[in-house]
């Protein structure tokens, strides 16, 4: 059979999508649903397999049509769902956990079976599939607790306090361990704590909390004001895992990059006095000795000066917009659907 010219173009396009598809594991999330989003404006082809723990498919409602799209309703855990959605894939990243110290500690055994296990069954499972990147998202509160006098690198010795932290230690450790046995290029970003709003918007995140409480509540009690941690918007996170799926593999094979900026480091009362700016009638409650001791300001001089990677967005420019649609009856619906609006509780 000879193919005309439109045909010919037609396959080459066809061959072009399936080989730059991506797998987002865990694209119905929070940072998820908004990667996808920007993954598709930019032209390309996407796999989401998330298996909705939060009943959080609203979040991707309004691209579930999109051409490029492929969602999968499964579990990262089961090799049939993970084997399906990993058909024409080039690119992984791997989001899917169970995300936080709160639900880890409320559900460790689920955490350490997903978070730990699970990431590293996917880790040995992509060897030898054809597999051209793979990004694992991690955390800066691997760090757990330093010297705050410095800017803490990625060098530094990790001090996991929770459950959560150690599970994303343990992936880490043992894809550094590998090095030599993978045949696919992969790379850890360890990111900042996340704000910024999202299809699946999660209000368990001290920015986002802190805003709701003080504009729904008018006050808000907070522990260790003065523990320090860094910020990133949650479209900044995106741009770094796309930063990193476009960029040169020897720039970031086997790499770990903290993902945020210098200038997103904040205490819990910094970030109150930008909130209270907006809200000066609110009033807020300080206590010390709580049950999160991390602490920690993070470098991200790295990611800047290997990737070009700096951060679109500031904590101090978005708090307001996040008070003044709280306060004109946006995300209204919290109470009647808490679950969907942060990571308190699994309902499958
Ligand atoms: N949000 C932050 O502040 C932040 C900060 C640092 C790192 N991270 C990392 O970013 C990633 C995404 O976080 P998020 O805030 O979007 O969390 P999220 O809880 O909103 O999203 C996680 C998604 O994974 C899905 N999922 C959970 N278990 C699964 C399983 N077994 N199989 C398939 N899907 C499953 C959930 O349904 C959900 O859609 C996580 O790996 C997290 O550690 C997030």
């Amino acid at each position: 059979m000879i193919l005309n010219t439109l045909q010919l173009a037609r396959w080459w396009e066809l061959m072009s999508e399936s080989l730059d598809r991506t797998l987002v594991v865990g694209g119905a999330g929070y940072v998820g649903s908004v990667l996808v989003k920007r993954l598709l404006r930019e032209g390309n082809c996407v796999t989401v397999l998330d298996n909705l723990l939060y009943n959080n498919d609203l979040s991707l409602h309004d691209v579930i049509d999109h051409p490029k799209l492929t969602f999968i309703n499964g579990d990262l855990r089961n090799i049939d769902d993970f084997s399906r959605s990993l058909t024409g894939i080039r690119n992984v990243v791997l989001l899917a956990a169970l995300v936080g110290d709160p639900i880890s500690k409320k559900y460790p055994d689920m955490a350490h079976s997903v978070n730990e296990e699970g990431a590293i069954a996917l880790i040995n499972n992509l060897n030898g599939k054809g597999i051209d990147k793979f990004v694992f998202l991690s955390t800066c509160s691997n760090y757990g607790l330093q010297d705050t006098d410095e800017l803490t690198t990625e060098t530094a010795e990790l001090k996991p306090l929770s459950v959560y932290a150690k599970n994303k230690v343990a992936v880490e450790e043992y894809l550094l361990s590998q090095e030599q046995n993978l045949d696919y290029c992969f790379t850890i970003l360890r990111c900042a704590t996340a704000f910024g709003t999202s299809g699946r918007m999660r209000f368990d995140l001290t920015v986002s909390e802190f805003c709701r409480e003080f504009t729904i509540n008018g006050s808000f009690l907070i522990y260790d004001e003065d523990t320090w941690r860094p910020y990133c918007h949650v479209e900044d996170i995106c741009k770094a895992i796309i930063t990193v799926l476009s960029a040169k593999s020897e720039l970031v094979n086997s790499e770990v990059f903290n993902v945020g900026s210098d200038s997103g480091n904040f205490t819990k009362k910094m970030v109150v006095e930008e909130i209270l700016k907006h809200l000066p009638d609110a009033v807020a409650h300080y206590k010390e000795d709580g049950f999160d001791p991390r602490n920690y300001r993070v470098s991200f001089h790295k990611i800047q000066n290997t990737l070009g990677f700096s951060c679109d967005y500031k904590v101090e420019d978005v708090i307001p917009k996040l008070v003044f649609a709280l306060s004109n009856g946006m995300f209204s619906d919290f109470e009647d659907r808490r679950n969907f609006y942060g990571n308190y509780e699994i309902i499958i």
